[in-house]
């Protein structure tokens, strides 16, 4: 039998197989490039006169598919998917902002988004001002004439402040500037900061929006009036998605209400039983509690529950942290968050490590702080392992 060829093996589109017949899921497609059928097709392709695609860097249906449930779940005109949360927040700022513009940037933020807004930022003639957004008698001062965003969390990492959209969004447009939230930690299934008057949201769907800590995407929202410049900064500057991640996190997306629904009243009974843990336990973070000091905010803006986060600060420090993520063996130290099962974090030594001492205790971080991210598993299961490990303390 005669040898096969190179271009024999190599395997060639085949084409639409006629069906009566619908996949009741979506397929995944993973080209990275299309075959145009005429020179004039192609440039009416690649100059958006035409909808379909040509690269994948520009466009393609899994990305499409997943950014279409966005928007109706943010209610937004607009969504790009970008390859991870940090490329939604440079796609936002490269595409919004200009050399010699300003931005005030929440002293709250994630540390790598600080980082990009702040270092990266100001290294392309962009400057900024930190402020405290849950300070709204000083926040007006950081902002001047050239400030083009107020750039915000719904909910904090770790202290779980909430943000009071409404007002923000009156603060930042006083000023014509724009606000941008992360909602990262709510999500639209909590809370949708456009309905609230924020101009553009943002996700890492790497957490609980795809949930099954097997994707990295981020997401971007907005209107039209503000979209002339994202397609052309994310294919520019290469933020796009892969089609695999986008196929799982729709996927993921198809659950999240309900995921979100059993994480809150997981973390709400969590957060109760902590509690009442003292004197191990210094202090209880989670906006479902009377004592929170967003709590009223957050039943305005949330509705009935209040996320899947709850932050806790154990009296005795670092060797109480050691102790503790030693004995509870069925909640994983894993330094991020909005997974199916239970995880805990410890922000001193992973998301705020970088920070001073004198920095850190500004945000509430002791060395004894733990944030957990409460999963879908039994309330049971999750309090009785919690449990082992506070008896564990005692016993040793
Ligand atoms: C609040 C928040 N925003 C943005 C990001 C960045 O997202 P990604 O890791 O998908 O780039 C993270 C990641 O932990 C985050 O926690």
């Amino acid at each position: 039998m005669a040898k096969p060829r190179p271009e024999d093996i190599c395997p060639r589109p085949a084409g639409q197989e006629p069906s009566t017949t619908v996949p009741h899921a979506p397929p995944i497609q993973l080209a990275s490039v299309w075959q145009c059928e005429t020179t004039q097709q192609a440039n009416q392709l690649l100059e958006g006169e035409i909808s379909g695609y040509v690269y994948q860097r520009d466009g393609h249906p899994n990305a499409d598919m997943f950014a279409d449930q966005c928007r109706l779940l943010h209610g937004a005109e607009r969504v790009v998917i970008t390859s991870s949360g940090m490329a939604a927040l440079a796609a936002a700022v490269l595409s919004q902002l200009s050399q010699g513009d300003h931005l005030v940037v929440s002293n709250q933020l994630y540390g790598r988004s600080t980082q990009l807004l702040t270092a990266e930022a100001s290294r392309y003639g962009v400057q900024h001002t930190m402020a405290d957004p849950h300070d709204l008698a000083t926040l007006p001062d950081a902002f001047q004439d050239n400030t083009r965003l107020l750039v915000v969390e719904t909910i904090t990492n770790p202290q779980l402040r909430v943000a009071d959209l409404t007002r923000l969004a009156e603060v930042a447009h006083d000023h014509q500037a724009l606000l941008l939230v992360d909602n990262t930690f709510a999500t639209p299934a909590l809370c949708r900061p456009l309905e609230f008057g924020a101009d553009l949201v943002m996700e890492s769907v790497s957490k609980m929006m795809n949930g099954h800590s097997d994707v990295m995407l981020g997401m971007l929202a907005g209107p039209a009036r503000l979209w002339d410049r994202v397609p052309q900064a994310v294919a520019a500057w290469g933020l796009a998605s892969s089609p695999l991640d986008c196929w799982l996190a729709l996927r993921g997306l198809g659950t999240l209400p309900l995921r979100l629904n059993r994480a809150s009243a997981n973390a709400q009974l969590v957060a109760e039983f902590l509690s009442r843990q003292q004197p191990l336990v210094e202090s209880v973070q989670y906006p479902g509690l009377a004592s929170h000091p967003d709590h009223q905010l957050a039943g305005q803006q949330f509705g009935d529950q209040f996320g899947s986060m709850v932050t806790f600060n154990l009296a005795d420090g670092q060797p109480a942290v050691d102790t503790f993520i030693e004995a509870a063996q069925n909640i994983p130290f894993c330094p991020s968050l909005g997974e199916l099962s239970t995880t805990l974090s410890h922000p001193a030594s992973t998301s705020h490590r970088k920070l001073s001492d004198l920095e850190r205790s500004n945000l509430g971080i002791t060395s004894g702080t733990i944030r957990l991210s409460i999963g879908i598993e039994s309330a049971d299961y999750i309090l009785e392992s919690l449990a082992g490990a506070f008896s564990s303390m005692t016993d040793s």
